[in-house]
């Protein structure tokens, strides 16, 4: 009996143990799990970052308007692009078949299924709200999305990433678990 209430112990503090350096490892990057960092699905139509947002010049929150106020930066239903695509259907003098896919789309109701790129775990909580009110740019989580033809994922959205900007001490930002942790 006392041999199995020590055995039981000391796997208890084992477990335990080994819960503490997991936790201490992925709080300070030791152990990076971000399985997402590079993700860039193709798109159902190509359409480019660089060519709009850099180039042409728009502003994100054109597109993204939803990033100040909620959990999701929304990404734009058709009628947004239809604002200048009713009339722009070339490019460089030609039809350009990919404004055709687009046209067809939003006359056709058919939605378009843009694929997700950047994706957290369901067990984390995450919202865009309260970083943009802190005067975060979108570039900085999102890298120069105004030079990408693609969308990837730019950073590794580990643990350790969130929490390393979280601790700077001029960001003043909650470091306790459930923070971030339901
Ligand atoms: C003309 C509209 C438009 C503008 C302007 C725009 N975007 Fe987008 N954005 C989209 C569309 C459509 C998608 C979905 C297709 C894709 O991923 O390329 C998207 C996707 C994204 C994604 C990936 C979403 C995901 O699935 O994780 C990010 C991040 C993003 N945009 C950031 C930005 C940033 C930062 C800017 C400004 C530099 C910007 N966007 C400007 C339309 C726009
Ligand atoms: C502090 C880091 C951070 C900043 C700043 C930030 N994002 Fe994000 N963004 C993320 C993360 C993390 C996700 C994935 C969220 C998820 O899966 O729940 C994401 C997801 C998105 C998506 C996909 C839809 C969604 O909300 O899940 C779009 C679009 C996007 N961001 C656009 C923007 C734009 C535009 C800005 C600037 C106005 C911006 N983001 C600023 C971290 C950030
Ligand atoms: C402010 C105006 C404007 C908005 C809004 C806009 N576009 Fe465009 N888009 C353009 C212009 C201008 C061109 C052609 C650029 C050129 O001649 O190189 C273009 C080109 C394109 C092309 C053609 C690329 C090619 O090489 O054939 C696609 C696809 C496209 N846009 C998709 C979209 C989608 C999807 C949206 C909405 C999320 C959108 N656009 C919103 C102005 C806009
Ligand atoms: C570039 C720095 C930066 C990065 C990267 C960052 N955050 Fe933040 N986060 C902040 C700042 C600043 C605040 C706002 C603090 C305040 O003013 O209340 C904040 C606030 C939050 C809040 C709201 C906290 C509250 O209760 O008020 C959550 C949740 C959050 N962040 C989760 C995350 C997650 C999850 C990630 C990684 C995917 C992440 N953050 C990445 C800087 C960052
Ligand atoms: C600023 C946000 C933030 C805070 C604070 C935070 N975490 Fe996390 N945590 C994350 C993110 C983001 C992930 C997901 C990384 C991934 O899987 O891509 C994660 C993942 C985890 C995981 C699972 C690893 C996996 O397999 O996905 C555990 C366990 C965990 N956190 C425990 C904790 C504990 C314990 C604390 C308090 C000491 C804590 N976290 C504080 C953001 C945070």
């Amino acid at each position: 009996m006392a041999a199995k209430k020590i055995i039981g112990a000391v796997l208890g503090l084992g477990i335990t143990f080994g819960f503490c350096v997991f936790v201490y490892a992925i709080t300070n990057n030791k152990v990076v799990i971000g399985y997402n960092q590079n993700y860039e699905p193709t798109q159902p139509i190509p359409y480019s970052h660089a060519l709009h947002a850099g180039k042409l010049g728009l502003n994100c929150k054109y597109c993204h308007t939803t990033a100040e106020i909620s959990r999701h930066a929304s990404v734009p239903p058709l009628n947004v692009c239809m604002n200048c695509h009713l009339t722009v259907r070339q490019v460089n003098g030609k039809d350009s078949p990919y404004i055709a896919q687009l046209v067809d789309a939003y006359m056709n109701d058919k939605p378009v299924q843009w694929q997700k790129v950047n994706l957290l775990p369901d067990h984390v909580k995450f919202n865009h709200a309260p970083h943009i009110k802190a005067g975060k740019q979108c570039q900085e989580c999102h890298g120069p999305v105004e030079t990408m033809d693609r969308v990837k994922q730019y950073q590794s959205f580990s643990m350790g990433y969130c929490v390393n900007c979280h601790r700077r001490p001029e960001n003043n930002a909650p470091t306790n678990c459930s923070t971030c942790h339901y």
